[in-house]
């Protein structure tokens, strides 16, 4: 490799029109509008949507190496494994934080007080009920509906419940300028995920809900809306318990510009109010390649049933029939280290609930994959989500459930993105470019013009079958 210049900045020629521009570099990155400077007549035959004259155009689907913001919330080196908050290792802050702690610590830029953590709590604690109507909403849902769709739904409906929240009503700089506004809905947002999170909870098992407590912890709290059902001296959660799903909801707080979290910025970006922008974000974390993917993990090891049947299952995913939830990350080229704390709180757990059956063919399964080039050869180690789903299964949640308990503490990371983009005073309205690869100009056709095409459903609209019981098939 020749020796650099030393300068920090980057040299590019464009070889269509010999022109040449230097770019700089700062903290590792270059400007991507720079390359509008280089901008070309058309080629010979080239197509007019290619903008050639207009500046170069930088592609990047996905977002495979593209940063989308500058960030002082949190910093992941994936090749090391490593994962800080606010310059605080997850490990410390896992075995000596609480999970309200270390959502003050991520919103607000360091850890609070006695006082601040003081005030932080009792205000997360008394903003825990949810609006009457809200709740008769929610009432309405399907008992069987997924409680995913129940979260983002009540999110987006809340927006509704606090008017004096709506930038589109109260002006759009109102988060700009008024950062006590901008409290209050992180502080109500904080204290009402888990109720909300609860009510899912309860619906599916036909229960009426419970009022949240503001006597008990965060997860205390949400243990109890849960489960508490008749007890005449209200019922109190096991606090190994409660203890263990506050270490898992600082595990899941925040975790930089994942799909979740980058659309809470790019949402917020048009100033939309922060309700509006956590149902969004809930959505993008409901996939099944995102958060969904602690539900997916007991799906696969439920349909592998036993440790015989592992070597199998792999052979499936190396020919591609197959994925290995729980496995691979965009950007860890190592184990996920909140993989390796959740196993650990696992063993807490297993002592309070059982051991969870299903651990002897995750081991098995993530010990053979760790033994096999394809999956080493391609980087693929265990996420936060290969551990997790077990934890929930040996606590009882249902499956469907798990989800929600990896959004409720990531509305933590939602907020400090947005409270960062806010803040910055930097905001933009998000809107990428694109690259058009479709049909030219043309002119339209008239509908007695135009030819019967053979379409498949992926290329038209064709013939949708339709449920008809069989009472209805007879010809009259
Ligand atoms: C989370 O971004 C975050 O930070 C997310 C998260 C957070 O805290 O917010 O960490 C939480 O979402 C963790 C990820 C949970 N998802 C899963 O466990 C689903 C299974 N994982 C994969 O779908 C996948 O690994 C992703 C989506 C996580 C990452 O996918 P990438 O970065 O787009 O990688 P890729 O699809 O380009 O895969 C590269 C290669 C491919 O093989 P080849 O085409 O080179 O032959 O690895 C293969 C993929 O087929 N591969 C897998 C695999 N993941 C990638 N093969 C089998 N099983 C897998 N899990």
């Amino acid at each position: 490799m020749t020796a650099g210049s030393g300068r920090s900045s980057v040299t590019v020629t464009d070889n269509r029109t010999g022109k040449t521009i230097e770019v700089p570099i700062a903290d590792n990155a270059i400007p991507a509008t720079a390359f509008l400077a280089l901008k070309a007549p058309y080629a010979p035959g080239e197509r007019e949507e290619n903008d050639t004259p207009y500046g170069l155009r930088v592609l990047d689907p996905s977002f495979m190496n593209t940063a989308m913001i500058q960030s002082a919330i949190t910093y992941i080196d994936g090749n090391k494994g490593f994962l800080m908050h606010r310059g605080y290792p997850i490990e410390q802050l896992a075995e000596k934080s609480t999970f309200l702690e270390t959502a003050y610590l991520l919103i607000y830029g360091e850890l609070p007080s006695a006082k601040q953590y003081g005030l932080w709590q009792w205000e997360i604690m008394h903003h825990t009920f949810v609006a009457d109507d809200l709740a008769k909403m929610l009432k309405n849902m399907r008992y069987d509906a997924h409680p995913m769709s129940i979260f983002i739904s009540a999110f987006a409906a809340m927006a509704a419940f606090a008017p004096e929240a709506n930038p589109a009503l109260q002006g759009r700089d109102m988060y700009v300028q008024n950062k006590d506004v901008m409290n209050k809905q992180i502080v109500r947002i904080l204290g009402k995920a888990t109720t909300i999170a609860a009510m899912a909870y309860r619906l599916r098992i036909g229960r009426p809900f419970n009022a949240p407590r503001a006597d008990l912890s965060y997860t205390e709290n949400l243990l109890y809306m849960m489960d508490h059902m008749a007890e005449p001296n209200a019922y109190r959660p096991d606090p190994r318990l409660a203890k263990a799903l506050d270490v898992l909801f600082i595990l899941h707080a925040d975790h930089e510009m994942n799909c979740s979290t980058s659309t809470m910025v790019h949402v917020g970006s048009s100033l939309v109010d922060p309700y509006s922008c956590v149902a969004a974000a809930s959505a993008a974390l409901y996939g099944p390649l995102h958060g969904g993917a602690n539900e997916a993990v007991i799906r696969m090891l439920t349909k592998i049933g036993a440790v015989e049947n592992v070597p199998a299952f792999l052979e499936a995913v190396k020919a591609k029939k197959e994925l290995l939830f729980g496995f691979g990350h965009r950007v860890y080229r190592e184990t996920d280290p909140r993989s390796k704390i959740i196993r650990q709180v696992a063993d807490m757990v297993f002592d309070v609930c059982g051991r969870e059956q299903l651990i002897e063919v995750a081991i098995a399964l993530k010990d053979a994959a760790l033994r096999d080039e394809y999956f080493t050869s391609r980087k693929l180690y265990p996420n936060v989500d290969y551990w997790s789903g077990l934890i929930y299964k040996a606590m009882g949640f249902p499956l469907d459930f798990y989800p929600v308990l990896f959004v409720v503490p990531r509305v933590a990371g939602y907020l400090a993105h947005w409270k960062q983009q806010l803040d910055s005073g930097k905001n933009k309205i998000s809107r990428p470019r694109q690259v058009y690869v479709g049909p030219p100009r043309r002119d339209y056709v008239p509908l007695d013009q135009r030819p019967d095409r053979a379409v498949s459903s992926a290329s038209g609209l064709v013939d949708l079958p339709h449920y008809m019981s069989k009472r209805r098939l007879h010809k009259i």
